[in-house]
């Protein structure tokens, strides 16, 4: 087991599945088999419609409940969207820039980093998502990707509480395509010595997690390299015996 002065994390990002049922009843199944679990971090990430119904489970579990994505204003005229303001009494955690928001919704990196901001000044730990697509990877400029991301994000953040990066390479999500354990230590080791140069936040205490493919056969290839903090789960966490199994691995063995 690696010596680390803290535990490692594990985030189930839902995405848009599961009606209040199906949410409910996984959620029950999931506190079933893991809620025992220590030395282990444990954040589920439901719909966001889905976030207030389920906080009072939540709260007599070891689990904390977040958000997938979250607006960066207080509030206004912005159709259909939620501010950290409404649900920041009930998370914890907030996902911010996942790949699907990027490519999807057109986040960019300014966008982002408005909502890294929203969620620091209301206490919530930000899950900020980067990661680089398939051509970037092909050309051995991962880490120049990432390392922009971060720096275009991060800059001009002043702030002395936690956050949390996930490294979710667009090309390993999805179930099918797991990044080598190795490679994933490689950058994520660098990304560390980069963030230490950013000014503003280069004394945050910080976690780098993994996401991309995750599940209960590969996850301790992960969590045991030395500079991978935990690891953010997709499709293996809307089964919750494959999700169980994942949170309980990390328990026993980091
Ligand atoms: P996956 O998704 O585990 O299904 O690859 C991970 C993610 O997109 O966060």
């Amino acid at each position: 087991m690696k010596n680390k002065s803290y535990i490692s994390t594990v985030i189930a990002n839902w995405k848009m599945h599961n009606d209040f049922n199906a949410a409910l009843d996984l959620v029950i199944k999931i506190f079933s088999y893991s809620n025992m679990a220590k030395n282990v971090e444990k954040i589920i990430c439901p719909p966001a419609v889905n976030i207030i119904p389920l906080y009072d489970q939540f709260k007599n579990s070891t689990f904390s409940l977040g958000a997938q994505n979250i607006n960066e204003n207080n509030e206004g005229t912005y159709t259909g969207e939620i501010s950290v303001n409404m649900l920041k009494n009930y998370i914890t955690h907030a996902i911010i820039g996942h790949s699907e928001r990027r490519e999807i919704f057109n986040e960019s990196n300014y966008t982002i980093s408005l909502k890294a901001k929203a969620l620091l000044s209301n206490k919530i730990v930000p899950v900020i998502c980067v990661g680089e697509p398939l051509e970037i990877y092909k050309k051995n400029r991962s880490v120049e990707f990432i390392n922009n991301q971060l720096f275009e994000i991060l800059s001009k953040i002043q702030t002395n509480s936690e956050i949390l990066i996930a490294y979710e390479p667009i090309w390993s999500i999805g179930n099918k395509n797991p990044a080598d354990p190795v490679y994933v230590e490689k950058i994520i080791t660098k990304s560390k010595d980069f963030l230490s140069t950013i000014r503003p936040i280069r004394n945050v205490n910080h976690k780098f997690l993994y996401g991309g493919s995750v599940n209960s056969k590969n996850v301790l290839d992960y969590t045991k390299q030395q500079n991978i903090d935990g690891v953010l789960v997709g499709s293996a966490s809307l089964d919750a015996s494959e999700f169980g199994k994942i949170v309980l691995q990390i328990s026993n063995n980091g």
